[in-house]
């Protein structure tokens, strides 16, 4: 049986919410009677992903648009009243692994715009307005690469890292208006990209067995252990739960699993 909770009267937004992780989120916030904002880049991915999902609505959003934030956040109090769960889902990796000195400035300035500075733009926005409201609660995806970093992945490694410290920047800064902010941290998820990855063909099955080897529970995640976790930390019963990074994955940033 799903786990539920009671989020009636609730209005949620998600950035990223149009496909894997961020639509799962929004879907079971939905299912868990919030009213969902499902924002993305593209207005026709939100609105295929919303279709079909009660009391759902769909907005255009590029998180690193700072402006397009403001509004966003705005136009969904405007339209419902208040805003009480965001989730901040919406990140990118590159493709591009390569050591730091080689790192492509474009590639960093891209990776932080979006990871970073776009989960800054959407929470300072909701931020003021859960402060008037004297509730609300964030909820920011980062990632393990936030907590041990991977190789070849500095911009992601930096962004995802910046994503814990300032979840619990804003928690402390927040919660004296009622306002909780934790994070999510997400180890290999299955996902339609991931998918090609670890099941792809006999090279990435041979990638992916490398790669799970570091996994105590010896398998990939689904986007709905992720979407359970954005549950509980929206949900009124972890109400004593904030600046705290629940991490999903398997047991991988737990511990070596090679024997010393
Ligand atoms: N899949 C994993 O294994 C994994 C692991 C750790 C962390 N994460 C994190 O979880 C989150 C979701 O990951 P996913 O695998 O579902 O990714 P995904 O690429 O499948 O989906 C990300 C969504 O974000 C949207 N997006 C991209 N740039 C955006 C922007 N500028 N503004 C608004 N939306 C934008 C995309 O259009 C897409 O719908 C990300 O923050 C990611 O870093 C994922």
């Amino acid at each position: 049986m799903p786990m539920t909770v009671d989020l009636s009267g609730k209005i949620a937004l998600v950035t990223g919410a149009g496909r894997n992780i961020g639509r799962a989120i929004a879907e079971t916030l939905a299912a868990n009677g919030a009213t969902v904002v499902f924002t993305d880049l593209k207005l026709a991915d939100v609105e295929a992903a919303a279709q079909g999902v009660p009391r759902a609505a769909a907005m255009a959003l590029d998180v690193s648009d700072e402006a397009a934030a403001a509004r966003v956040v705005a136009d969904t109090i405007a339209r419902f009243g208040r805003i009480d769960i965001v989730v901040n889902n919406a990140g990118i990796n590159t493709a591009t692994r390569v050591p730091v000195d080689q790192f492509p400035r474009s590639e960093w300035d891209r990776i932080l715009a979006i990871d970073l500075s776009g989960l800054f733009f959407v929470s300072r926005a909701a931020a003021g307005a859960m402060r008037r409201q004297k509730s609300g609660r964030i909820i920011n995806i980062t990632s393990v690469a936030g907590l041990v970093p991977l190789r070849l992945q500095c911009a992601f490694t930096a962004a995802k890292a910046g994503v814990v410290q300032l979840t619990k920047a804003m928690a402390i800064e927040l919660g004296g208006d009622g306002i909780l902010v934790n994070a999510i941290a997400p180890g290999s998820i299955l996902t339609d990209g991931t998918k090609q990855l670890f099941y792809g063909d006999p090279a990435a099955a041979e990638k992916a067995s490398r790669m799970l080897s570091h996994v105590p529970l010896g398998r990939p995640g689904a986007c709905a252990d992720i979407a359970n976790a954005a549950l509980f930390l929206a949900a009124p019963e972890s109400g004593y739960v904030t600046g705290h990074v629940l991490t999903v994955d398997g047991g991988w940033t737990a511990g070596y699993t090679r024997d010393f």
